[in-house]
C-alpha cells in the first residue's frame, strides 16, 4: 500500500509517497534554509508564508516522482504535532483538503514518531522494541519504544533542547544557521578538552537532561573574550563545548538502557546528523554490544519520507483522523490528542 506523507512543522515544505512503512518511492523538500539565513534562524510567520507558496507544487512533484495518482494512494499522512503552529497548521488544512477532495483516510503523525521512523527507511531490518535517543532543534528525549505506536518517556529535556543549545552556542560564535550543522563542521578536529565544560545532570532525574547552564556557560566565554578584543577560538571551543552535549547525551541513554536492558539503539532528529555524536555512538555502542541504528544522513533533517514511512504503522493501529484535526505547537509522542 502507497501512503502520502506530508511534512511542514518548521521551515522545510515536504512530501513523499513510501510503500508500506519502508519503501521510499519520491521525496520532495522545498527548503527555506537560505531565506531564514540572513535573520539568523527561523522566522515563523515567514516559515508559514513559505509553506502555503510551495505546498501545492511539493505535493504534486511528490506524486509525479513516484508515478501515482491520488487514486493509488491509500491514506494521508501529516505532521499535526509538535512544531511552529502556522507552519503546521499549512500541512494540517492542505491534507485535510486533500482528503476530503479525494475521500481518502486522513492520519495525524506526530514529529517525533516520524524522525524514529526515518530509520524504518535505512534499516529495512529495523523492528520495535528498542530504545530511541530523539534529538532535534526542539526536543531531546530518550524514549522506550514498544511498538511501532507505543511509546515510554524514559528521560527528557527540563530545559532546552541539545539541538537549541548546539544552535545557539554557534550563533554567539558568529556562524550562519543552521547553526547545529555549521558548528559541527567548525569545530571538526579540534580539541575536546581545551574547555572544562560541565557535564550538568538532574538531581534525583538521572535520566532527564539540562542543557541551558551549559549554553550560559559557552555564551559567557564568548561575551568575555569579546569583551577583552579577542576572537573565540572556534575550533577548540566548539570541539570541547560539542563534546560536553555529546557525553550527557550518551550518558544518560546507556544508564537508561541499563535500566530496562535493551540491547538496541535508535538514534532520530536533526542532531543525529552530529559528527561526533555518530562516532561516539558508534564506539561506545560497540564496545556495549549494542546493535547502533542511525538514520542516513540525508534523512536527520525534516523529510516527507518520514513522514510516509510511520504514516504506514499509524494505519495499522486504526489512528485516523476527521476533518476536524487540529494542529499543536506541542505534544508528548506517548499521549496524543487529535
Ligand atoms: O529534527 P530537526 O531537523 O528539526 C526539528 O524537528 O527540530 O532538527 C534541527 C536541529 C537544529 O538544532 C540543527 O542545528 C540540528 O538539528 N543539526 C545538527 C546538525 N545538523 C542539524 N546539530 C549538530 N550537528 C549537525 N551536524
Amino acid at each position: 500500500m502507497k501512503f502520502l506523507g506530508i511534512e511542514s512543522s518548521c521551515d522545510e515544505t515536504a512530501a513523499s509517497v513510501v510503500e508500506d512503512g519502508r519503501k521510499v518511492l519520491s521525496d520532495v523538500i522545498a527548503s527555506q534554509v537560505p531565506e531564514h539565513v540572513i535573520y539568523g534562524g527561523v522566522v515563523p510567520e515567514i516559515a508559514s508564508r513559505r509553506h502555503v507558496e510551495n505546498i501545492s507544487a511539493v505535493v504534486k512533484s511528490a506524486l509525479e516522482q513516484a508515478g501515482c495518482g491520488m487514486d493509488d494512494i491509500e491514506a494521508i499522512g501529516v505532521t499535526y504535532a509538535p512544531g511552529l503552529i502556522g507552519a503546521l497548521l499549512v500541512g494540517v488544512n492542505f491534507a485535510k483538503g486533500l482528503a476530503y477532495s479525494c475521500g481518502k483516510k486522513l492520519i495525524p503523525v506526530h514529529h517525533l514518531r516520524s524522525h524514529i521512523a526515518a530509520n524504518y527507511i535505512t534499516h529495512p531490518e529495523l523492528k520495535p522494541p528498542f530504545t530511541a535517543l530523539c534529538v532535534s532543534g526542539g526536543n531531546t528525549m530518550i524514549i522506550d519504544v514498544k511498538d511501532y505506536t507505543v511509546f515510554n518517556i524514559l528521560g527528557r529535556t527540563r530545559d532546552d533542547a541539545a539541538g537549541e543549545c548546539l544552535d545557539k552556542a554557534a550563533r554567539a560564535m558568529g556562524l550562519n544557521y543552521p547553526g547545529g550543522k555549521n558548528l559541527d563542521a567548525a569545530a571538526k578536529g579540534g580539541n575536546f578538552y581545551a574547555y572544562d565544560f560541565p557535564r550538568p545532570r538532574v538531581e534525583n532525574s538521572p535520566l532527564d537532561f539540562s542543557f541551558s547552564g551549559l549554553k550560559t556557560n559557552v555564551v559567557n566565554i564568548i561575551h568575555n573574550k569579546q569583551q577583552k578584543g579577542e576572537e573565540p577560538d572556534i575550533k577548540n571551543l566548539g570541539a570541547s563545548y560539542i563534546k560536553a552535549v555529546v557525553d550527557c547525551l550518551t550518558r544518560n541513554t546507556f544508564e537508561a538502557m541499563s535500566i530496562t536492558g535493551s540491547k538496541k539503539l535508535v538514534v532520530a532528529g536533526g542532531v543525529s546528523a552530529n559528527s561526533v555524536l555518530r562516532s561516539e555512538l558508534d564506539l561506545m555502542c560497540s564496545k556495549k554490544g549494542i546493535e547502533l541504528f542511525m538514520p542516513d544522513l540525508s534523512l536527520c533533517g525534516d523529510n516527507g519520507a518520514m513522514v510516509g514511512a510511520q504514516t504506514y504503522y499509524e494505519y495499522l493501529s486504526g489512528n485516523f483522523a476527521g476533518a476536524d484535526l487540529n494542529a499543536y505547537a506541542t505534544m508528548n509522542i506517548d499521549n496524543l490528542i487529535k
